[in-house]
């Protein structure tokens, strides 16, 4: 990546040698060449040279693969993220332009965030809720003198991305389009009085979902289908497989632990390990366990996968593979999965995968494990298992 002060070579995180995709965008050069006061009359009114200065505690939310602070290293910036694959590939970003460890400090959504924010850099993310989250978290910690900007491409910002800046922290415009990405202008506004925030939002399952009828769900701000129960997941609860007590299950991808803690119901003494690389997923699924009193023993872990899971180590894997995502080709990361459970799959031990009939994943599971069995299916959806031999 190119920036005003000089040129950086950047990854995305896991690094894939094959991989095409860059780990920045024009979005995040329009952002720092703005800083820089490049860009002549892209702003009405503001004139062409004049940097943007960054005194005082700089946060940068929303950093998809940590392009913006890597750029912005010198000036001690914090990243605020809610992903791990992107906290990863910052450490390996910095450390790659030879950052001092330390220099930038890395939180997650779920960290208290600095007390006082004198620039605010808002990469747009693509749930809205998660903006909502994180404006209404940060809303305190803006001064009258901050510095917001947010950055994004023209397809992610909406007239509902502006209406937020505008309702949780003052007036706001954007930018002329430069190589389809845009720019967010907010001028703090200190007597607005931000709305409360809807976040987690809890909701109760309807009947007819087995042992989580009726139970209740904890949902983040961002986590997947954070408003309703995904018909995927719910075709998925209507097939889980029966475990025993004593047998180490893994909710891969657990979202807000719906599926995991299900299976925590029905078999108290199984042991759950919930994993997802979303920080509010994670604290979701911990908080759906809770709410519902499961007496057994769990783990919740933030990570990429099934990676520090020990090989042969596991009796039932279950898993609803991520299908979007702007983190890597999906196809991806799911084949990344299934390779995982593989491994840390005991012989004899189960993975089961539920996912849209068109995916093909009956097929991905034999070639990978060398068979694998249709439990159910609709029109819809297919639940399939593969068994470790
Ligand atoms: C389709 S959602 C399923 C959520 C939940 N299990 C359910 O059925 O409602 C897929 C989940 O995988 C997570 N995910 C994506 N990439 C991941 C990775 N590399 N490691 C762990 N989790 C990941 C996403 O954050 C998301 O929560």
């Amino acid at each position: 990546m190119t920036t005003p002060w000089g040129k950086a070579a950047l990854t995305r995180f896991p690094e894939d040698p094959r991989e095409q995709l860059r780990a920045w965008d024009a979005s995040d050069e329009y952002l720092l060449g703005h800083l820089a006061g490049h860009f002549a009359g892209h702003l009405p009114g503001r004139p062409a040279g004049q940097e943007v200065p960054l005194h005082g505690t700089v946060v940068v939310v929303g950093d998809r693969w940590g392009a913006l602070v890597t750029a912005l290293a010198e000036h001690g910036p914090v990243q605020i993220t809610d992903s791990f694959l992107a906290q990863e590939a910052t450490r390996a970003n910095l450390a790659r332009v030879g950052v001092t460890p330390g220099a930038v400090r890395l939180l997650t959504t779920q960290d208290p965030p600095p007390g006082r924010i004198d620039v605010l850099l808002v990469r747009v993310p693509k749930s809205l809720a998660l903006l909502e989250d994180q404006l209404l978290r940060l809303a305190p910690s803006v001064h009258e003198g901050t510095v917001v900007i947010g950055t994004g491409m023209v397809k992610e910002i909406h007239t509902s991305t502006l209406r937020l800046f505008e309702r949780i922290l003052g007036p706001t415009r954007t930018s002329l389009a430069e190589k389809k990405a845009r720019l967010i202008l907010c001028t703090p506004d200190p007597a607005l009085e931000p709305p409360a925030s809807p976040w987690p939002y809890r909701y109760a399952l309807p009947d007819g979902v087995g042992p989580m009828s009726g139970r209740t769900v904890v949902n983040h701000a961002g986590v997947f289908c954070a408003d309703r129960l995904d018909i995927g997941t719910r075709f998925f609860l209507a097939h889980l497989p029966q475990v025993r007590g004593g047998q180490h299950v893994v909710d891969l991808g657990c979202g807000n632990g719906v599926v995991g803690t299900a299976v925590a119901l029905a078999e108290p003494g199984a042991e759950v390990l919930f994993v997802d690389e979303s920080f509010q997923a994670v604290a979701s699924a911990e908080e759906t366990y809770r709410a519902n009193g499961v007496p057994g023993h769990a783990e919740f872990r933030v990570g990429d996968g099934l990676a520090g899971v020990p090989s042969d180590s596991v009796d039932v894997v279950l898993n609803n593979p991520p299908f979007h995502s702007h983190q890597t080709t999906t196809d991806a990361t799911a084949w990344r999965m299934f390779s995982g459970a593989r491994r840390v799959l005991r012989p004899g031990g189960e993975l089961w995968v539920v996912g849209n009939r068109h995916l093909g994943y009956p097929a991905k599971l034999r070639r990978l494990f060398g068979n694998s069995r249709l439990v159910a299916g609709d029109r819809k959806f297919v639940v399939v298992k593969a068994v470790k031999r």
